[in-house]
Parts: structure tokens; sequence; C-alpha cells
């Protein structure tokens, strides 16, 4: 990953612009974005993307089902774990996609795809961090649920080493999960999870759920043990904890 690395100053999205290169782009190709006008969130809500953050997309063309896209969502998540590890922090996971430090979110990711019914064409895994900027820099309704990197630490970190090794370890997990089962990949999510084994309500479009996170499947869902005992597997929606 990362042979092809286009940086430009200021995008609207970087997950729109490898949208529209994607097709035609090499496996890999990393488009990096120093700010974003119109970065995305998921469910249609802005994300406010200040120099400083890592704003960046990259294309994936693994041969899987549709259903399965949500499994590198996970992997996104697992590799910035370790790099946030690797820079002292004590980071942690909440399903589907964001990950946390001291119960703040400090990473988005927003995982798209262009797919044939039986085929994914591409994957553009979209990760947004909040690395070197205030987190009063955003806006007020997200400030205190959100952190930076820099607010945690006390002290900006080398942008380019961050982004190395997130690369790297993007890499070795995408490695594994197109040669080895997505088991191990899971577990090592769940030991990093904040989410499982609590209460939690899981809001999507059509409906609306109460239960226990129990644990993820094989497909990346969440397993949610419902009230009357039963368990279900939810593959996206939004989740708050109860
Ligand atoms: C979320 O938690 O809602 C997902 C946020 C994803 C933000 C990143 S920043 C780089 C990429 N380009 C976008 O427009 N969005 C993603």
């Amino acid at each position: 990953l990362g042979k092809d690395i286009r940086h430009f100053m200021e995008l609207e999205s970087t997950n729109d612009y490898a949208k529209t290169i994607a097709r035609d782009a090499n496996e890999g190709t990393v488009i990096l974005a120093e700010s974003q006008k119109k970065g995305r969130g998921r469910k249609g809500f802005d994300w406010v993307s200040p120099q400083g953050g890592i704003w960046m997309s990259i294309v994936l063309k693994p041969s899987i089902v549709p259903a399965d896209a949500s499994k590198l969502t996970l992997l996104g998540g697992l590799a910035v774990v370790d790099s946030l590890k690797s820079i002292g922090l004590n980071p942690s996971l909440k399903w589907p996609n964001d990950v946390l430090v001291n119960g703040k979110k400090i990473c988005g990711i927003l995982t798209e795809m262009e797919a044939e019914i039986d085929r994914v064409e591409y994957i553009v895994l979209g990760l947004g961090i909040n690395l070197n900027f205030d987190t009063d820099m955003l806006p007020e309704e997200i400030r205190d649920g959100s952190t930076t990197i820099s607010d945690e630490l006390g002290n900006y970190v080398d942008r380019l080493e961050f982004f190395r090794s997130l690369l790297y370890n993007l890499e070795q997990y995408y490695i594994h999960f197109k040669t080895q089962s997505f088991e191990e990949l899971m577990e090592r999510w769940i030991d990093s999870s904040d989410t499982i084994g609590r209460n939690v309500r899981i809001v999507t479009p059509s409906k609306m759920v109460d239960g226990r996170a129990i644990g993820i499947s094989l497909s990346g869902g969440l397993l949610l043990q419902k009230n009357d005992g039963s368990t279900e597997e939810i593959m996206s929606g939004r989740c708050i904890y109860i």
C-alpha cells in the first residue's frame, strides 16, 4: 500500500477524489490531503478536517463479496490502534468505526465501495485522524465527544512518521486479511474493543434495537444479545452506549 501517494494541500473530500480515480488506479493508491473543505462522515454528517490532521483514503481491490466490506473498516481500526499505541496512547475501538482515547473520538473511518451483486470492484477506505490540532478547532456540537492526539499527549507528533506507521500497519493487516482467516483479526478487534460487553442501543434508518454487545461475527457484524434472550447480527448502524 502507498506505492502511489497523491498528496494535496486541500480537497473537498479524499474519499470523493479517490472514488473518481479508483477504477483506473492501482490497488493501494493513497489520497492524502492537508485539509478538506467537505470532509464526509458516516450517515451524511460533515467531518471537520483542519490542517494538522491526517485525512486520507486508500483504494483497495480485494476479491470479496459486498457483505464482507465491513471487515475492512474493522481492519482500519486495528491499524490505527497499533499506531496510537506506538506513540504512547491507550486507544479503544467502538463499533463499527470509531477509535477512542479516554472515551473520546480521535479517528473516524468511512468505508465506501463500488460493487456488483456478488463482487466488489473497489473499496475506498477513508481514515480521518485528529492529529496535530487543538480540540477547540472542532465545532461545539462535537467538541466534548472528540479529542486530538496532540491534546492527549500534550505535544505535537511527527506527522510523516505517524502516516508511515499507519500505512505499514494497514498493509500488515491487509495482507493478513487477504491470506489468512478473519478470525484472528476479529479476536484482536474484540481485545481492543470498548463495545463488547456493554449495553447498547443500535439505531438504523429502519429500526432501533437494544441489547448487550457480545461479539463480532465472522462477517464483521456486531452480535447483539437482545433483552428477550435471542441474538441478532447487526451489520451497520449507529451505536449508543446505554
Ligand atoms: C465517521 O466517523 O463519521 C467517519 C469519518 C471519516 C472521515 C475521513 S477523513 C478522510 C476521508 N474523506 C472523507 O471525506 N471522509 C473520510
